[in-house]
């Protein structure tokens, strides 16, 4: 051998290396499977598909800035994708829908958690069968938490203080299966309205403040929620909203009812101190309060029931007049993008397009970094569609159009949010700045229905350098 030849080196060590925070990376694994729930106690049993065999799903607690890697198995019997609602994830882990996950493998997902305090929701996003897979079960609660938000000694404690209450409307057979969405094209209202999996369920409080997480997790149902006595049912009783899709806003909104539409999710403050010993309802507005198209049926219009303890109990939580500076995006200037949503026949659509249009379904290339003012109209008449757009939390600026101009509520203006409900004939100007990272995500109706069929589509966050 000649004797120039090179020297023979060790490769060197790899190093770990936190992407975003140099901290560790907590690490889960969650599995989607089937189980039985008895819905109706004079029927069979359901058979639902929810991840760890629950519905909703176990809820994740994650401190923000600590980024977490979620192994998911698909056990299931269909394919699956899972989507991290609320998260600037990373292309690759957005739960893209055509990025299934067949039964019997399993997908690792990457959340970066580097926002402020809020809840996301994690659900199936899979092509075509989204509706499908979460009716049957597929969601859950991710709560981000603050150190931020700790400071404020709102109510606290998971479980104890600060409840998750996710809203579900589904429709069972007469053997008590769980009547499935395959086959729908405009909307599965459902007649069964459960919380956390139960059906109209009753949850014992004392006589103090809550705070609630609100999230619709329906597949169809829109809610106009309210709060009453019992004993007299006229009169809805205030609460303050606190918190919005991307955490809370920047002051406490006092109201007597609340939209909340699919996909949304409100955090609210409720005072039992002034009912001691009494029995509370949550409602839901008839037709939605007039903002809706749902279908009504005999108790579509109840929740849920809350018993106030007789015994007061100290309570040293407070809701401050400032919850925080909301990070607003800088001011755009004017209109770069415009979408309508609407039918043309039989299929839902977005300027034209559906997501099964492979060739034309991305409908905006957007420079990293940079803010734009998108325009959402529904033009298609008596419908409401609920619109999310992925990668972003945006501010809403306006609304207008409707008979009912109601124009942008309180709690949508004082707070970021991810989802916009589009009621009949109105248009909603939103605005957002489009980054951490590029690449091609989703926007679309939460109506699952809709999304499937195929109100959806994509936008490229394209590079600075592209
Ligand atoms: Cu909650 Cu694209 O979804
Ligand atoms: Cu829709």
């Amino acid at each position: 051998l000649p004797s120039n030849n090179p020297r023979c080196k060790s490769p060197p060590n790899l190093t770990v290396t936190n992407p975003i925070t140099g901290k560790d990376i907590w690490y889960y694994e969650l599995e989607t499977r089937p189980f039985t729930q008895q819905v109706y106690p004079n029927l069979g049993p359901a058979t639902l598909v929810g991840y760890d065999g629950m519905s909703p799903g176990p809820t994740f607690i994650v401190p923000r800035g600590t980024e977490t890697v979620v192994r998911i198995m698909n056990n299931a019997e269909l394919e699956t994708s899972v989507h991290l609602h609320g998260s600037p994830s990373r292309a690759p882990f957005d739960g893209w829908a055509p990025d299934v996950t067949q039964p019997g493998e399993y997908k690792d997902y990457y959340w970066p958690n580097e926002q402020s305090g809020r809840m996301l929701w994690y659900h199936d996003h899979a092509e075509g069968i989204t509706s499908l897979n979460a009716n049957s079960g597929q969601a859950g609660a991710y709560i981000l938490t603050d150190p931020a938000e700790d400071a404020l000694s709102l109510p606290s404690g998971y479980g104890e203080y600060d409840i998750p209450l996710v809203l579900t409307s589904k429709h069972y057979n007469q053997d008590g299966t769980l009547k499935s969405t395959v086959g729908e094209t405009t909307s599965y209202w459902g007649d069964v309205i459960q919380v956390n999996g139960q059906p109209w369920p009753f949850l014992n409080v004392e006589p103090r403040k809550y705070r609630f997480r609100f999230l619709n997790a329906a597949v169809s149902r829109s809610f106009a929620l309210y709060f009453v006595r019992a004993a007299a049912v006229n009169g809805k009783l205030p609460f303050q909203v606190i918190a919005s899709d991307a955490g809370l806003l920047a002051k406490p909104v006092q109201v007597s009812d609340m939209y909340v539409a699919m996909a949304e999710r409100y955090e609210i403050v409720f005072d039992f101190a002034a009912y001691a010993g009494e029995s509370l309802e949550l409602r839901n507005l008839d037709k939605v309060g007039g903002i809706g198209t749902d279908d009504d049926y005999a108790h579509t219009n109840q929740v849920m029931r809350f018993v106030v303890g007789a015994d007061p109990v100290a309570d040293n939580s407070t809701v401050p007049a400032k919850l925080r500076d909301v990070p607003f995006p800088p001011s755009s200037t004017g209109i770069d993008h415009r979408f309508r949503f609407h039918r043309s026949n039989g299929e839902w659509r977005i300027n034209g397009v559906g997501f099964a249009d492979v060739e034309n379904r991305v409908l905006a290339n957007v420079p990293r970094g940079t803010v734009e003012l998108w325009e959402l109209e529904n033009s298609s008449g008596g419908w409401s569609h609920p619109i999310h757009v992925h990668l972003v939390d945006f501010r809403v600026l306006d609304r207008y159009g409707d008979e009912a101009n109601r124009g942008v509520m309180p709690y949508e203006r004082e707070g970021l949010k991810d989802v916009v409900w589009l009621g009949r004939h109105e248009t909603v100007l939103v605005e957002a700045h489009y980054r951490p990272w590029d690449g091609v995500y989703m926007f679309h109706c939460h109506n699952l229905i809709h999304e499937d069929h195929d109100m959806m589509a994509a936008f490229n966050v394209t590079a600075l350098d592209a």
